[in-house]
């Protein structure tokens, strides 16, 4: 009966990790979703460049950087479910294989890059460039800390 399956659905929705409530996306949908999500950070990391390179605004940073620590504290890593290691279809994907065999090593980097997320927000609420400016540069190198392990050059 519908309702039932509805009702055993949902407890266990309720009762399951992000990791699994994220598995209900498609695999190729997850690909899509973890580079929306990357490439939303990447515009959100363009604009705090631009603003420590020309004039200042705090607002404008600010929201940067929240925008970036909301993507970074979703639980991305739900968004590496099985099948996703390849491209499906039309949808192409980046990842190497070794983030689906080193679970610690993707833990530390995600750790690492989370602490920065969550550094530059907190700089860029107090307001002085110069911190943000290494904060910033911090979050960088996190970002591209993961990309040297865990992702592929472009072809
Ligand atoms: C924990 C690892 C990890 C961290 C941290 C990380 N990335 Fe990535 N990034 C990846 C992987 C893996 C891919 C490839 C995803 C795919 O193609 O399925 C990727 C892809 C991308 C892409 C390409 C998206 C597309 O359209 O295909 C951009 C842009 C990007 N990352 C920017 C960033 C920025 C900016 C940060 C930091 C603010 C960041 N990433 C942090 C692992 C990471």
């Amino acid at each position: 009966m519908k309702i039932t399956k509805i009702t055993v659905t949902l407890l266990t929705i309720a009762g399951l990790s992000a990791a699994a409530f994220a598995a209900n996306l498609e695999p190729a949908e997850q690909i899509e979703t973890r580079q929306a999500g990357y490439k939303f950070m990447s515009w959100n990391m363009k604009k705090i460049k631009a603003n420590l390179e020309g004039n200042y605004s705090q607002a404008a940073v600010q929201g940067a950087a929240n925008a970036i620590a909301g993507i970074a504290n979703s639980g991305m890593g739900a968004l590496y479910g099985p099948g996703t290691d390849k491209a499906i279809g039309d949808v192409q994907t980046r990842v190497k294989p070794e983030l689906f065999t080193e679970p610690e090593e993707v833990g530390r980097v995600a750790r690492d890059f989370i602490e920065a997320a969550n550094d530059l927000v907190e700089v860029a609420a107090l307001g002085d460039p110069d911190d943000v400016k290494t904060a910033f540069g911090d979050l960088g190198k996190s970002c591209k800390a993961c990309h040297d392990q865990f992702r592929m050059d472009k072809k």
